[in-house]
């Protein structure tokens, strides 16, 4: 018998069809879950779902938002998301299902949260090589979004324990099959340009990529600094003004809570419809006819951390 655990742990669930069962009413509901995948522990929601995506930078304490990979059954799902090339196609015929992220030029209507990818025009995709991820994909039939099941700053967790000890009291659920067979995240590679760069090292080395397209990738570049770090998320184009409380007259306005805009991130003051909101927001403000974007203050506390960060970047 386990020993009693402390009041805030999650539900933690041997695999079996019950707990699956479980884990995907939650992801219908908008929660995260953390389920392990053959690399480490993720943290999954719908990727389609922006409340649920901004549930999972909540549970994580993220203080920015960093892209998030997106999990799919199979490559047929993976081709409906985004655009796969040549030696993409190769990669995922080769690596998938396994340890392998392809971040590639997101299809226009693949319905994925702006949130998932930091409103950038690319998305990282993954086929995952395990029995409860993919049973689980199965299950909700759903994209899931998916960053290490960790809160922000804390290693990767490789076992179930580790995730209750990081997040407890933050998520549901957690799903235990056992500590995860690699140990290490996906191998993060981009084919975007023409080009295959590899972003993170990762279980799928250089050169197993090289003896499948016919060379060795290269190293980042295009924004990409330090391997889980994008340096050039997506910014308007126009001037922003921070802690706006009213409009110039060629401002558009971006609200929350009680300062009225043109638009709002949240009309109650919410901060995770705030965050789910955030670079959808960003993108209508841009397309306006206003030269100039206003955003109104939205508190520094939990995800308005991380929405205080994005701003700022957008603003600098
Ligand atoms: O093995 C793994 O990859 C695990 C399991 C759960 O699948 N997931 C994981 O996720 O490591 P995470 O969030 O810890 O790392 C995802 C990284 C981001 O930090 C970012 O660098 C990169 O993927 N990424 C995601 N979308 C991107 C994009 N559009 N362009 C460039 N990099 C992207
Ligand atoms: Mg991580």
């Amino acid at each position: 018998m386990s020993p009693p655990v402390a009041p805030s742990a999650p539900r933690c669930l041997p695999y079996g069809p019950e707990a699956i069962a479980e884990a995907a009413r939650a992801i219908a509901t908008g929660q995260c879950v953390a389920i392990p995948t053959e690399t480490v522990y993720g943290l999954a929601a719908d990727a389609t779902d922006p409340v649920a995506v901004a549930a999972i930078y909540a549970a994580k304490g993220r203080p920015s938002f960093n892209p998030l990979i997106v999990h799919l059954p199979d490559l047929a799902a993976a081709e409906a998301l985004a655009t796969f090339d040549d030696a993409a196609r190769r990669l995922a015929k080769a690596f998938w299902p396994g340890p392998m992220t392809l971040v590639l030029p997101l299809r226009e209507g693949s319905g994925v949260a702006s949130l998932v990818t930091a409103g950038l025009s690319t998305v990282a995709l993954r086929v995952p090589a395990h029995r409860a991820m993919q049973a689980l994909l199965a299950a909700t039939g759903k994209p899931l979004a998916a960053p290490s099941a960790n809160a922000s700053g804390g290693i990767s967790p490789t076992r179930a324990a580790h995730v209750v000890a990081s997040l407890a009291g933050r998520i549901p659920l957690v799903i235990d099959d056992g500590p995860t067979e690699r140990g290490l995240e996906s191998t993060i590679l981009a084919c975007t340009d023409g080009t295959v760069r590899l972003l993170r090292p990762g279980p799928i080395s250089a050169e197993q990529v090289a003896a499948v397209t016919g060379v060795m990738p290269g190293r980042g570049g295009s924004g990409i600094e330090a391997p889980g770090q994008l340096a050039s998320h997506y910014a308007p184009g126009k001037p922003v003004r921070l802690e706006a409380l009213d409009a110039a007259p060629d401002e558009w306005l971006i609200g929350f809570g009680p300062v009225v805009g043109d638009d709002t991130l949240s009309a109650s003051g919410d901060l995770t419809e705030a965050a789910a909101r955030l670079f959808d927001c960003l993108h209508r403000a841009d397309a306006t006819r206003k030269p100039r974007i206003a955003v109104a203050p939205v508190p520094r506390s939990g995800l308005g951390v991380a929405i205080n960060d994005r701003l700022t970047r957008a603003a600098a």
